[in-house]
């Protein structure tokens, strides 16, 4: 059966030579957002700001702050950051929340995980007012995901959704989608968005039983497992594994779960590791921005 792609005309393809092009997408929703935040900045008179917030010296955490600064900044949102010591106690982070909070030029906030372990992740994402909580993990946001509102959604799986979507897989009736995560930033607001668009969805993890089993039913197929330490370790997701024509989402970095060159020649399209799901969550957090942004200037 031949799957005919849908994609914006006279714009590149999304989905070239089986591969999905994550950071084309990315690119292209970038530019989109820059152009928004000009017409809002003429309307409003004030630029949107994104504060973030590391406590600790995680090494990935810094590099992936860094991204979010620089793409912020060329989109035009202003960036603010807070580097806290891994020695910081809850209530040093809830203070620091609470003043973000009341600051009105401040209109996203995001507490990059990890935290250390003295701060108890639930309390800090509650403390963080709903409509600058532009990660969407906050009680709030998880809510308004569950009726199908999407606007403050997570941004890694959102991302992972929008690429579906412009690859003309936006309705997923009588589709089958298996996702190998279920942490609170991934797995489990994928479930929602997934649903949203009439999948048939399916949570593997650590503790499921056979997993192959369940990849080979996958029209999609998302992965996140991420424990590759380096390029030299099996994958995870081999080609025997992937059902013939399916679409498949490696989320692992910086090393890929998804064996992606064999793979490719058997699934319909798969994404890049780098190039993929990674560009992706960027450009979501931009959206989300200026969403919030938009919603507390109206
Ligand atoms: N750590 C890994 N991914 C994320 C994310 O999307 N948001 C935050 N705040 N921390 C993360």
């Amino acid at each position: 059966m031949v799957i005919k792609l849908t994609e914006e005309k006279e714009l590149k393809p999304i989905c070239e030579d089986h591969v999905i092009k994550g950071r084309r997408l990315s690119n292209r929703l970038r530019k989109e957002v820059k152009v928004e935040v000009e017409k809002l900045v003429q309307k409003h008179g004030v630029s949107p700001k994104l504060v973030t917030i590391i406590v600790g010296e995680d090494p990935g955490s810094q590099i992936y702050v860094k991204m979010k600064h620089k793409a912020s900044n060329k989109a035009g949102i202003l960036s603010d950051h807070h580097d806290l010591p891994g020695t910081a106690s809850q209530e040093e982070l809830l203070e620091l929340i609470v003043k973000l909070n009341e600051d009105k030029t401040v209109h996203g906030i995001l507490v990059q995980l990890p935290l250390p372990k003295q701060i108890d992740e639930k309390t800090i994402i509650s403390a963080i007012d709903p409509l600058k909580d532009v990660d969407g993990f906050s009680p709030a946001n998880v809510y308004h995901l569950f009726y199908g509102e999407e606007d403050l959604s997570a941004a890694t799986p959102h991302g992972i959704v929008t690429m579906l979507d412009r690859i003309g897989w936006d309705d997923l009736s009588g589709k089958h989608a298996v996702v190998i995560n279920r942490s609170n930033i991934v797995g489990k607001p994928l479930i929602m968005l997934l649903l949203n668009r009439n999948a048939t969805v399916t949570i593997c993890h650590s503790r499921t039983k056979d997993l192959p089993s369940f990849t080979r039913q996958a029209d999609v197929l998302v992965s996140a497992i991420g424990r590759r330490t380096d390029e030299n370790d099996p994958f995870f997701i081999t080609e025997d594994m992937v059902k013939e024509g399916s679409v498949v989402i490696d989320v692992a970095t910086p090393h890929g779960d998804v064996d992606f060159e064999k793979i490719k020649q058997k699934a319909l399209c798969v994404t890049p590791v780098p190039g993929g799901v990674g560009p992706m969550t960027i450009a979501m957090l931009l959206k989300n921005v200026v969403a919030a942004y938009s919603t507390q200037l109206s």
